[in-house]
């Protein structure tokens, strides 16, 4: 069995994604945010986990935006996260969210915002507590963050792409 290859989306992956996202979610909700995200030009990272020439994981980090005092400050939004059903367990989801880290903080990110299970997300460094000041519609037990900065922001609003509100 071949190693399992994580790389950034490329053009003609969008249908094995769409699939994997339909299949891992049990609906069309992620697909359609993911494509959104593509036609609206936020996407920040886009990665693949491919084995054997099968897409089995995706990640995403979209554009958002922290208002406080007056001033914007770039962050990212992880979602969608997603592994095929058939390779769960396999550490390919926690490959992708490091492998994504590590990319993003050498871009130059400084603040990651997810809203997922935080017993999942707090192996990767999010925290409720890091998040807990941000105003936002998704504020909540389930809302993290996790900065590379000290000097990220810790409160102010948080303006998601729109395709978030779309998919409800
Ligand atoms: C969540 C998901 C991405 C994890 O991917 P994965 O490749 O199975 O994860 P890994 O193999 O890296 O890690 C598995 C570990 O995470 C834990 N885990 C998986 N999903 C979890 C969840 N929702 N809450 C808490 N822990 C979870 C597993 O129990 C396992 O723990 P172990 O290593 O102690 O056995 C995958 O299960 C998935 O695609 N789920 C459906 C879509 C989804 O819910 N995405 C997340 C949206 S917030």
């Amino acid at each position: 069995m071949s190693a399992v290859i994580i790389r950034p989306e490329e053009v003609g992956d969008e249908t094995a994604i769409r699939l994997l996202l339909v299949n891992a979610f049990g609906g069309e909700a992620e697909a359609r945010l993911v494509d959104e995200l593509r036609s609206s030009g936020e996407v920040v990272l886009s990665l693949v986990a491919e084995r054997d020439g099968e897409i089995r994981g995706h990640i995403l980090f979209s554009r958002l935006w922290v208002h406080n005092a007056g001033e914007r400050f770039a962050a990212v939004a992880l979602a969608p996260l997603a592994v095929h059903p058939g390779h769960q367990h396999e550490g390919i989801g926690s490959g992708l969210v490091e492998d994504a880290h590590a990319r993003l903080e050498a871009q130059g990110e400084k603040l990651s915002l997810v809203h997922g299970e935080p017993a999942y997300y707090g192996r990767f460094g999010y925290s409720r507590e890091r998040a807990a000041g941000f105003e936002t519609i998704y504020q909540g037990e389930y809302l993290q963050a996790r900065a590379w900065d000290d000097a990220a922001p810790a409160a102010g609003r948080l303006d998601y792409p729109q395709a978030f509100a779309d998919i409800g």
